[in-house]
């Protein structure tokens, strides 16, 4: 990975262009960033984190509420010509929308720009940053358009996902989970939902191949409060130590031709990253630990391709479960995609796997 795309954005004020820029011309549009020593990078990075952290205090403390949309409806509700500029801090912080510099308290706007998160737009200026609430809880995640290989994912697969994660922690008779791990957490909201509805010895590890995800996971876990979260690069379980005694996933599922780390799952249309954590997380949980997966899963002439594939690893783990399809069609346009050509629908899926207490 290119080292400056660790970085959420030089810290100064960078140009933005309007209209959208398409995939393939982003990268002539992306701001030059400079190249930086490590040290100058972890300087910038943790002024970056703190001021993100700060404006997220200072939104809890504003009563700011938002819930982040599918890409295509932010897009269409942005086109709106009475909307094309921003009037609350929803309109900043959750549509993106570009505003007046003094909408803002001046201290604001600064915090922003320290963030490495403020682009102008013409005369006005338009955070990079979007911070969205599920569950009362206050996310900061990549600002709209999600273009960047690197991008920070939240979106409404998350609010899926952390309602598969309450039902699952719902369960009569749970033994409560000592240790927690969220796989490819993103934000972290899998995770710090979980541990917001545990005791507070739970012991959270968010982790991820995306170190800017890492760093926003970081954020938000101190915006809720989890004191007992560490943020581990992982690609699924390999750098995880210690037992496990819940893992959690929400995982990318689409085969995208792009390669964006949020959004590829790999081979078989997409489910080659959830059969791998699914077979990682039976190996690796403790006795009657288990697996909380959302994902998505393509449907080929009335088979479900991911349950095919994951029925066989749940067999010989000799593990409980339940699956259920929790939407009949999810991202219906990526069916023009010609990795696609055989599938007639993608089903979000969930899937809570137990291992046997007594493992032979
Ligand atoms: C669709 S996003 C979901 C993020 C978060 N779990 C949520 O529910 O909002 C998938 C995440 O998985 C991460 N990821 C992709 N491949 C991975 C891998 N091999 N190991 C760990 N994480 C991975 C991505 O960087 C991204 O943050």
């Amino acid at each position: 990975m290119d080292q400056n795309s660790l970085l959420d954005g030089p810290p100064a004020i960078t140009p933005d262009a309007p209209p959208m820029p398409s995939l393939s011309s982003q990268a002539s549009l992306r701001p030059r960033r400079r190249s930086l020593s490590p040290t100058a990078r972890r300087t910038t990075e943790a002024s970056q984190d703190a001021a993100r952290l700060e404006l997220g205090r200072w939104l809890q403390a504003q009563g700011y509420r938002y819930t982040t949309v599918t890409p295509e409806t932010h897009r269409r509700v942005n086109a709106r010509p009475m909307l094309q500029q921003a009037q609350d801090l929803r309109d900043v912080f959750g549509w993106n929308r570009p505003f007046a510099e003094s909408l803002l308290p001046r201290e604001i706007v600064e915090l922003l720009r320290r963030a490495g998160a403020l682009s102008h737009h013409g005369e006005r200026l338009r955070s990079r940053l979007r911070y969205s609430t599920l569950d009362g809880l206050l996310f900061a995640h990549s600002g709209y358009p999600t273009l960047e290989t690197d991008a920070v994912f939240f979106g409404p697969d998350t609010y899926r996902f952390a309602a598969l994660i309450r039902r699952a922690l719902a369960a009569p008779g749970l033994r409560p989970p000592g240790r927690i791990v969220d796989v490819g957490c993103g934000s972290g909201a899998g995770g710090i939902i979980a541990a917001s509805l545990l005791p507070d010895e739970v012991r959270l590890t968010l982790s991820d191949i995306n170190p800017r995800a890492l760093r926003h996971a970081a954020t938000n876990a101190a915006l809720a409060g989890v004191a007992n979260a560490e943020c581990v690069e992982s690609d699924v379980l390999r750098s995880i130590e210690g037992p496990v005694d819940l893992v959690l996933a929400n995982p990318p599922y689409l085969a995208d031709p792009a390669g964006r780390q949020y959004r590829d799952g790999g081979d078989r249309h997409g489910c080659e990253l959830s059969l791998r954590i699914l077979a990682e997380s039976l190996a690796r949980l403790v006795p009657g630990g288990r697996l909380v997966l959302y994902t998505g899963a393509p449907q080929v002439g009335g088979e479900d391709l991911f349950w095919r594939a994951a029925q066989p690893l749940l067999r010989q783990a000799r593990a409980r479960f339940e699956y259920t399809e929790l939407d009949p069609d999810v991202f219906g346009e990526e069916l023009d995609n010609p990795e696609y050509h055989a599938v007639e629908r993608i089903a979000a899926v969930g899937l809570i796997a137990q291992l046997p207490e007594e493992l032979t």
